[in-house]
């Protein structure tokens, strides 16, 4: 973890801001639980809730804060372990001791948080909590403030955790830095391996096992594909042949649990088939164009447009879009190709904050668009310094929703369907990079690996001392 002056610091600043917006009251922050599995002791690996991290560092189970608004002051309630748990898990820093190195001094039995909150309550004083996101927070706040109904989150305290938390720090950014050169590992392994015969679970495995071999994990579930169409396609079933392009989108989890998410796509083959240099092409260009119009102070809705622009263009170049393509984009209709966003934050979470809502996240609290396409984009407002995201356009032929646009007659001023069916098979292709910006522009973080096609098929001819199965 960071020193325990970090997160002093984030504490008075969560403070500082909440005082300045006039609120008053307690800030209840709620750890998470050990999620049972299949059965209470075969647990999911443990998880800290991100918030909770960023405030106080502690990664353990079962820990819950209260920050006094009014009187500066900070609790972190949860139980010393007991010898039970000792003989099962070892010995364990006490609550006093992890406190502590997030810069707290206070601490209290678990159960004194209901009793400090029923205080408040008597004394009409307001307690701000975040919107839980697992069922069994949900049912401890309800228990925690006496509801029967979803307790409702205070926006005033999700804005100024969503503003704090946006604008990454020199150490954050380094940390980040550090998970996306190791998710630049993964993808370099995975480029190097891959060829026919070889399944989907391969290249998984392989991928996962350097997170793991660093001590990290993985920040998100792998997507390691030959059906890229399937934007998050978590099967790994399939076997590679001749032909095929493979997508791979996986990121590393630092041990401080700072995320990195970065897609590759490449052929089974050592080269791109012609076709697939067609749509690769259009991907890396769509890609390239937004990662040169991210900057500060530019909304990332007009980097969304700057890619969306370049996928219809370049479709209109194979003959699959057609007409005025300023107004396809805006009707939505690059969207057949393109039914997501360009990116989304990334810092402590992959999605970074999307518990506390994307529309505080990436809209400002306005609401978001509901056109098809444009409504999964889950960052739109203005870029700033020291922000975090990912910029990752694909083209994807997804068979189902092209015959239904067809069958609709959906946007026949600007899709040639007829077309299009010929080009069914092609599969999926997203290239993704993370990004901060900077006072001046856009920077891409870690340690870069190859986009264009020539790098590609360069690296897909390096299979030197990896795994080979014959
Ligand atoms: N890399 C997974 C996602 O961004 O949804
Ligand atoms: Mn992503």
């Amino acid at each position: 973890m960071f020193s325990d002056r970090t997160y002093r610091d984030r504490r008075s600043q969560l403070i500082q801001t909440l005082r300045a917006a006039g609120e008053r009251g307690l800030l209840l922050f709620l750890g998470n639980a050990e999620s049972p599995c299949n059965y209470a002791d075969n647990t999911y690996p443990f998880r800290q809730d991100s918030t909770f991290l960023y405030f106080f560092g502690i990664d353990h189970a079962d820990f819950a804060a209260l920050v006094d608004l009014d009187e500066g002051t900070t609790t972190v309630f949860a139980d010393d372990l007991g010898i039970d748990a000792i003989v099962w898990m070892g010995p364990q820093p006490s609550v006093a001791e992890l406190a502590s190195r997030g810069g707290v001094d206070r601490t209290a039995a678990a159960s004194a948080l209901a009793e400090a909150l029923v205080q408040a309550r008597t004394l009409g004083r307001r307690i701000h909590t975040l919107p839980p996101y697992r069922t069994d927070n949900l049912q401890r706040l309800q228990e925690l403030l006496d509801r029967r109904s979803v307790p409702e989150a205070s926006v005033p305290f999700i804005r100024a955790v969503v503003e704090q938390r946006a604008v990454k720090s020199a150490e954050e950014l380094a940390e980040i830095e550090a998970a996306v050169d190791l998710s630049v590992d993964m993808h370099l392994a995975a480029m190097r391996m891959v060829r026919p015969g070889m399944r989907e679970s391969d290249v998984a495995a392989k991928v996962t096992e350097l997170a793991l071999a660093s001590g990290a994990g993985l920040s998100f579930p792998v997507i390691a594909t030959i059906h890229g169409e399937t934007l998050h396609n978590h099967f790994h079933g399939n076997t590679l042949k001749s032909g095929d392009v493979f997508l791979l989108d996986c990121g590393a989890e630092s041990r401080m649990h700072y995320a990195g998410d970065l897609s590759s796509t490449f052929p089974v083959d050592p080269t791109f088939t012609s076709r697939q240099r067609d749509i690769y092409t259009v991907v890396l260009n769509a890609h390239l164009a937004a990662v040169a119009k991210a900057g500060p102070g530019v909304p990332m809705r007009e980097v969304h447009r700057t890619a969306c622009r370049a996928i219809a263009e370049g479709m209109k170049g194979l003959g699959l879009m057609k007409g005025d393509l300023d107004a396809a984009v805006e009707a939505g209709a690059h969207a057949l190709f393109f039914p997501c966003g360009t990116g989304h934050m990334m810092g402590l979470d992959v999605h970074d904050m999307e518990d506390l809502g994307e529309v505080y996240v990436g809209y400002e609290g306005q609401p978001k668009s509901t056109q098809f396409g444009l409504k999964s984009l889950r960052l739109a407002r203005p870029l700033q310094p020291g922000f975090v995201f990912t910029v990752e356009p694909g083209v994807y032929f997804i068979p189902e929703l092209v015959r239904r646009w067809k069958a609709e007659g959906r946007f026949t001023d600007y899709v040639n369907y007829d077309a299009v069916e010929g080009w069914l098979g092609t599969g999926g292709m997203r290239i993704e990079e993370d990004l901060t910006i900077t006072e001046t522009g856009a920077r891409i973080l870690g340690k870069g690996r190859p986009r264009t096609i020539g790098e590609v098929e360069a690296e897909r001819s390096r299979q030197e001392g990896l795994d080979r199965r014959a």
